[in-house]
């Protein structure tokens, strides 16, 4: 059986759908501070498959405790933790407590139960502004914010975690930008408050809910001056993640892998193809930089796709159609 942590997020969840649809056997441990049982409601509907929920932090030892003691555990997923910059930047002790904190204890439990197999949601963020792009795994770790830096404290609490104990078996995938939805429109992103994201954003604008998008910047060495990434289908992320836990089974694993696409879109061609997706509207203005924003990052992605098995699937315009159907089905996420 195979503990999901954080499953009722945004990424946890479409995971889920593919591991269900795989018949795996999955417990979710999740605290709903960012997510809500609604989603795995939906998972169960899509899937048509159960799975085993139980609302509990990870900060909670003695639950985390019950956990393993009460479910056949052989795996984790570990997508827990708080992933909003600007919050990580003004609550740095938050950051610290719930994601290190938080990781330790899972970490503390598995060894302890002797669940040897991992799969952690690391992220691009811990490259910080990229000395040359596309990025390789290899380049300079260099988080610019607390965020990042609890990333890099985790990965780097895994690969010491590896050196002592030889039968753990870890895949560590840092994400590059996830956007899109389940194609049912029935799981999608569900950001409480003004989204921070651009994706998020241009959905409630396209939608009505927002007036006009701020377009941070466009003075950036980019094809039009505004920044660029590198974003992936939620769907083919949500895939990356089986290919990586089968790779955990098949041999003692240290594996550090990006997750993304290998090309690069400017946020005017994001909102093209968001207007040209959704045949809607989405007014922008440009403002200033957004303070520690980077201009171009993109994976390298040879070596997931040479180790995993790894391809994406699908191209921009389904991430905008994706968006655009959940945002449209679901205005108000969750909560309606
Ligand atoms: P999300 O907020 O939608 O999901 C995270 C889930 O973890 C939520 O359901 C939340 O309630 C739960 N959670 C948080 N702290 C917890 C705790 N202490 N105990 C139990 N549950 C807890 O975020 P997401 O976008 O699905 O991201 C999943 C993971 O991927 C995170 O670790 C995030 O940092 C990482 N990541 C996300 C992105 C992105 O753009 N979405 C990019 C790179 C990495
Ligand atoms: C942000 C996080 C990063 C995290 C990533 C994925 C910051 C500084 N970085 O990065 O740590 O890993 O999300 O979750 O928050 N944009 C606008 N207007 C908006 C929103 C965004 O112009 O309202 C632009 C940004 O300047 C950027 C692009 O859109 O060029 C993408 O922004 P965003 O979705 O926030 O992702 P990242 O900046 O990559």
């Amino acid at each position: 059986m195979i503990l999901v942590t954080g499953g009722a997020g945004y990424i946890g969840s479409h995971t889920l759908v593919e591991l269900l649809q795989a018949d795996h056997e999955v417990v979710v441990l999740d605290n709903l501070s960012n997510s809500s049982e609604e989603s795995l409601r939906r998972v169960m509907e899509i899937t048509g498959r159960r799975l085993e929920f139980v609302k509990a932090d990870l900060l909670d030892v003695d639950a985390l405790e019950q956990v393993f003691n009460s479910y056949p555990i052989d795996s984790v997923i570990h997508f827990a933790g708080k992933k909003a910059v600007g919050e990580s930047v003004a609550e740095p002790l938050l950051y610290y407590e719930n994601n290190v904190c938080g990781t330790l204890n899972l970490l503390k439990a598995m060894r302890k139960h002797q669940v040897k197999r991992m799969v952690f949601s690391s992220s691009a963020t811990v490259y910080g502004d990229p000395v040359s792009v596309p990025i390789q795994e290899t380049a300079a770790l260099q988080p610019t914010n607390p965020y990042g830096r609890t990333k890099l404290m985790i990965e780097q609490m895994l690969i010491d975690l590896k050196g002592s104990w030889e039968n753990f078996s870890v895949a560590i995938l840092r994400y590059f930008n996830p956007i899109g939805a389940h194609t049912s429109g029935r799981i999608g992103e569900d950001p409480a408050g003004i989204p921070n994201n651009l994706l998020p954003f241009v959905a409630q604008v396209a939608v009505g809910k927002r007036e006009k998008l701020s377009v941070f910047g466009d003075d950036y060495a980019t094809v039009d001056g505004t920044g660029v990434r590198d974003y992936i289908h939620v769907v083919d992320l949500a895939k990356g993640h089986l290919l990586a836990l089968g790779k955990t089974g098949e041999e003692n694993l240290l594996g550090i892998y990006n997750l993304g696409t290998g090309n690069g879109y400017s946020v005017l061609q994001i909102v093209h193809a968001f207007e040209e997706a959704s045949d809607s509207k989405v007014p922008y203005e440009i403002v200033e930089r957004r303070p520690g924003d980077i201009a171009v990052c993109y994976a390298d992605s040879g070596r997931a796709s040479k180790e995993l098995g790894f391809a994406v699937e699908k191209g921009l315009t389904e991430m905008c159609q994706d968006t655009w159907r959940w945002q449209k089905n679901n205005p108000e996420g969750y909560g309606v």
